[in-house]
């Protein structure tokens, strides 16, 4: 037994006992000179050293490095360097030693979070608990938590079929200021129970959201500390007035309103939005709502898919003022209700097909399912994730929490046959949108972002353009618009939405496609065929909406196509009528002024896609545009980029040693050559200067001798050595 004891004592002692490790000197020194920067120079001058000039703003403390030092000892260097620290001008001084460092990122996967409610595991679109193989973490929720962001202080409500108030993991979240029964205009949301449980929708979407987190009870929320009121509305008869009211219950109060409905996704008759009162509602929010700065409205696109619907005929997931967010299923497959449109911000995990994973959530009676599914899923989702990015930065707007989300959302493996890349450097999708949503990212943005700027409306209308539909042909409507420019100063803006208004008269309206193309060549699909619909009612007034132009140009050559292909008659005859009443309405923002002509994605100096002047920075550490660059670096003319000076110089021309045009201090401009030196060279001497300008600037010169003198000191007449043939 002993020996074994003896290696195990022996394995202890280095990890805990040993020394500290022996530090590694350096050929660098740091000293502290009275005198000034001459006497410095004096001193290492005298004593070998070469001075690298004053350390940062630290006065009288010098950089000297002797070249003869062994470069990296474990013995401090005695001798000679005692010469110097016994000098009267040295106050102090110290040999540099080499220090340990390491970067304070994070190793490695953020450690697991264990939260006792029973169906953490089970919950796979948020993290890779211990039992699940098949999880998906990249909506990179509980990292958004870890940095300390869990929607305290945002209130959220739920549009639906009512919510269970008392369920054990919604109750203290609850907020009865939050809710609103419309169906039967009184204070309390509780679903209306019967056999088959038909109004459960409400308060599974609602646990989605803001279930409490660590309390023994079914799932954690994602925004599990954000407050949460429920909205009965689809209970009974939906109208105009009902959904008006139920939008605009309490716009200063609530937050975020999640919608999990639409129209009816039958893919046949069904072309229908906002009425009239619902559209004032939005507006109202829009504008009034969360005091100015805008309710957020979160939409779920539609599970018409099976049906062949095309989410462009549903008026609110169309909306500007909604968030449309589609699904995918946990392998990054289109799910078979998923709508394709053009609309669609962002997608998050939902369920698949019968062998895919479905959703965890709270359910009525105070249970708890794991059968949640389709587009329902997806906006609660979003949802909590919007509540972390408002208590990251309370004061988003509802264009910035539309823009954070284009700029955060990633396609991944998501997979489409159609993603394509935008004017703006984006990947975007008809499936998808920008792709799955990023909780930790948004958060990060949303906490620097900076407003963007007031929403720009911009109507251009289209040329002349044939009316008549054919069979087999394609209408195309092209207008070249500087429409957007002629609004305000800045030459470029960015876009934001852009709608197309239109009226077709069609005897079957399903056989219908409609394409834009942007400017910077981005194709939207408007509309794609709709094999049931065979109705003859054509389009009154339709507004279409596409996101993906976001952050592209509006100048330039719009084309609207119209393809119209007959599904049974094969005949070239006429067969419709379009009037385009108008083109296009675009939304934009003025880009920042210091963007040059490819545009920009946001409203910032570092959202530019090049810059009109320079650009300053890495692409890691952020770029910003700037009119001139800065102190320390100077701009190439090619790459139109602010590049560092040489060390010693303060500014330059460029990167040579004899491009400086001013130096650091404790340097001396050598003007003949350019170059910033700590002693003047043979014929030149250190002008001490006594010009008032450049004592101000701190400017040190190397002024030339006069002619006879080989050396001369601060004074050009002053000869310390003649040339050959003076005296
Ligand atoms: C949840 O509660 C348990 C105690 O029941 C505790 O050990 C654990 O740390 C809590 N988890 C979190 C993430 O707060
Ligand atoms: C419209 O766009 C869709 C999707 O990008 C494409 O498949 C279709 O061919 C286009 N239609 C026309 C008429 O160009
Ligand atoms: C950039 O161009 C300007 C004017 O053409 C010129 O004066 C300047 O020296 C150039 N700068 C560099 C770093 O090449």
């Amino acid at each position: 037994m002993r020996p074994s004891a003896a290696w195990l004592l022996l394995l202890a002692l280095p990890a805990c006992l040993a020394a500290p490790p022996r530090p590694v000197y350096t050929n660098h020194w740091a000293v502290q000179v009275l005198g000034g920067p001459g006497e410095a120079a004096r001193l290492a001058s005298a004593y070998g050293y070469v001075n690298l000039g004053q350390i940062g703003n630290l006065e009288n403390y010098y950089h000297f490095h002797h070249s003869r030092t062994i470069r990296r000892s474990t013995l401090s260097s005695r001798g000679r360097h005692n010469f110097l620290r016994m000098d009267p001008k040295v106050k102090w001084l110290q040999q540099q030693e080499v220090k340990r460092r390491v970067k304070r990122h994070v190793r490695g996967d953020p450690p697991l979070i264990h939260f006792n409610d029973p169906m953490w595991s089970k919950m796979w679109y948020m993290h890779c608990g211990d039992k699940n193989n098949r999880c998906r973490s990249e909506m990179n929720i509980p990292a958004a938590w870890q940095r300390g962001y869990t929607g305290k202080n945002v209130v959220v409500t739920i549009l639906d079929d009512g919510i269970e108030t008392s369920h054990p993991d919604l109750v203290q979240n609850y907020d009865p200021q939050a809710s609103y029964d419309v169906n039967d205009n009184d204070c309390d949301p509780s679903p209306r129970y019967d056999a088959s449980n038909e109004n459960k929708h409400g308060t599974r979407c609602a646990g989605q959201v803001a279930a409490k987190a660590n309390n023994s009870h079914c799932i954690v929320g994602i925004a599990y500390n954000a407050r949460i009121g429920g909205v009965r509305m689809l209970d009974g008869d939906v109208t105009d007035v009902v959904e008006a009211k139920s939008l605009g219950i309490r716009p200063d109060y609530i937050d975020i309103y999640s919608a999990s409905w639409g129209p009816d996704d039958d893919g046949k008759t069904t072309v229908d939005g906002p009425g009239e009162l619902a559209k004032q509602a939005f507006e109202y929010g829009i504008k009034k709502g969360r005091k100015g700065l805008g309710s957020i409205f979160v939409w779920a696109s539609g599970n018409g898919g099976r049906e062949g619907d095309h989410c462009s005929c549903d008026g609110y997931t169309n909306s500007i003022y909604t968030i449309s967010i589609s699904s995918s299923t946990d392998s990054g497959l289109k799910p078979w209700y998923l709508e394709e449109c053009a609309s669609t911000l962002a997608t998050t995990y939902s369920s698949g097909a019968f062998y895919e994973q479905k959703i965890v959530t709270t359910d009525l009676r105070h249970g708890c399912t794991e059968g949640h599914t389709g587009t329902s899923v997806s906006a609660p989702i979003v949802t909590g994730i919007i509540a972390l990015a408002l208590e990251a930065n309370p004061s988003l707007t509802w264009r910035d929490v539309q823009h954070l989300i284009v700029k955060t959302s990633r396609p991944l493996h998501l997979k489409a046959n159609d993603w394509k890349t935008n004017g703006a450097g984006r990947k975007v999708s008809h499936l998808y949108g920008y792709g799955l949503v990023n909780a930790e990212a948004i958060v990060m943005e949303a906490k620097k972002w900076k407003k963007a700027p007031t929403q720009q409306v911009c109507i251009g209308s289209s040329d002349r353009t044939p009316r008549d539909i054919h069979a087999d042909q394609i209408v195309r409507t092209t207008t070249v618009t500087n429409a957007c420019a002629n609004h305000y100063d800045q030459r470029v803006v960015y876009l934001e939405h852009v709608i197309v208004r239109v009226s077709i008269e069609h005897p079957r309206r399903g056989d219908l496609q409609i394409n834009l193309t942007s400017p910077s060549g981005t194709e939207s699909q408007l509309l794609a065929r709709r094999a049931f619909d065979i109705s003859n009612e054509g389009f009154k007034n339709w507004e279409f909406m596409t996101v993906h132009c976001w952050g592209e140009k509006a100048e330039g050559e719009w084309t609207l196509k119209i393809h119209d292909t007959p599904s049974h008659m094969r005949n070239p005859e006429r067969r419709g009528e379009h009037t385009l009443l108008s083109f296009w309405i675009v939304t934009s923002s003025p880009c920042h002024p210091e963007c040059g002509n490819k545009g920009c994605d946001g409203p910032n100096a570092d959202q530019c896609l090049n810059c009109i002047h320079y650009s300053l920075g890495s692409v890691k550490a952020g770029r910003v545009c700037v009119s001139s660059c800065p102190s320390g670096y100077f701009g190439e003319n090619a790459s139109r980029r602010c590049r560092r000076c040489q060390k010693a110089c303060e500014t330059c021309t460029g990167r040579g040693r004899n491009q400086c045009t001013s130096c650091q201090r404790g340097f001396y401009h050598h003007q003949e050559t350019n170059a910033c030196v700590v002693f003047c060279p043979a014929g030149f001497y250190a002008d001490e200067s006594k010009d008032v300008n450049r004592l101000q600037t701190g400017q040190k010169l190397c002024l030339e001798c006069h002619q006879s003198c080989k050396k001369c000191a601060s004074d050009p007449d002053k000869h310390i050595l003649c040339k050959d043939g003076f005296r």
